[in-house]
């Protein structure tokens, strides 16, 4: 059990209810950020050996530096076995080279990470061609939290009788944990994207006339992928459509792109703080982090 958590100070949604679940103290990494754009970081002078440091990676190149320095400093202040409590874990979905000369990143901060911490808990990360995240902090331990039984749980509670569908073929087994407990009809579609805007979603061969539609995924970005499969359910006549995804970076417009197709409710979690979030991964969090 870790003694101490650290988290920045535009994590403390998440941060505070943590560290009361787990009854530890919770302790800031300060800030400051340069003209330049360098951070200068200033941590607790002393440490316990065991210390827990919570940062999401949604807008990761700027936030990737910063952990670096942080996990870095941490250890040189006492910190023997330090954790990542990481709910958003950007990167997973670049897992190989689609283009000859196309760096895999998600091979490449997988080391990174494995390089500062002793292990790394996350929830949903895209993990499609990799089986594990062990594999992806080689040498060191990953953890992998689901928060589809929780979104299924909402679902089930706030919507009727939903069928729980999967934009993409990938979002398959997220679907199926998030319908299983709650003995609610699953499918996926199948998808083709061309461009980071531009994608097709070819429905599954349903009747969904009539039926209210949960469209459930690991996250969100332009929310294009959403927005598509929401109007296609649409025009074939489903009563309501709902969205619930575990990462809510719903970027640029995606919101209203999602309002325009005619989705009715956007349900989240808090791995990334949004307006959506309606389920809390504490519990979630917290039990990790007792085991
Ligand atoms: C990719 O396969 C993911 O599961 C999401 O479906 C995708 O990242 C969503 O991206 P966007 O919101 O930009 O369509």
């Amino acid at each position: 059990m870790i003694e101490l958590l650290l988290a920045f100070d535009d994590e403390a949604h998440l941060a505070t209810p943590l560290a009361g679940a787990l009854g530890v103290p919770l302790q800031w990494v300060a800030r400051h950020r340069f003209p330049d754009g360098e951070s200068r970081l200033r941590l607790p002078p002393q440490l316990p050996p065991r210390v827990a440091l919570l940062r999401g990676l949604q807008r990761p190149n700027e936030k990737l530096v910063e952990l670096m320095i942080a996990a870095l400093a941490a250890r040189e202040l006492g910190a023997e076995r330090l954790t990542l409590v990481c709910p958003y874990l950007a990167y997973m979905r670049q897992d190989m080279a689609f283009q000859p000369g196309e760096a895999v990143s998600q091979r490449h901060v997988g080391r990174a990470l494995a390089a500062w911490f002793d292990a790394v808990i996350t929830v949903d990360p895209h993990l499609h061609r990799v089986a594990s995240m062990d594999e992806v902090v080689p040498g060191r331990r990953g953890v992998a939290l689901s928060a589809a039984p929780l979104l299924g749980a909402w679902a089930a509670r706030h919507a009727q009788r939903p069928l729980l569908l999967g934009p993409d073929e990938e979002a398959a087994p997220w679907v199926r944990s998030a319908a299983l407990a709650q003995g609610l009809e699953h499918a996926t579609c199948v998808k083709q994207r061309s461009g980071d805007r531009e994608v097709r979603v070819a429905l599954p061969d349903l009747d969904v006339a009539g039926r209210e539609v949960v469209l459930i995924d690991d996250v969100a970005s332009t929310g294009r992928t959403l927005a598509v499969t929401a109007e296609a359910l649409v025009a074939r006549g489903a009563a309501a459509v709902d969205v619930a995804v575990t990462h809510a970076l719903f970027v640029d417009d995606a919101l209203a792109h999602l309002a325009r197709a005619g989705v009715r409710h956007v349900w989240s979690t808090d791995s990334v703080v949004h307006a959506s979030n309606a389920v809390s991964l504490v519990p979630l969090l917290a039990d990790a982090l007792r085991g």
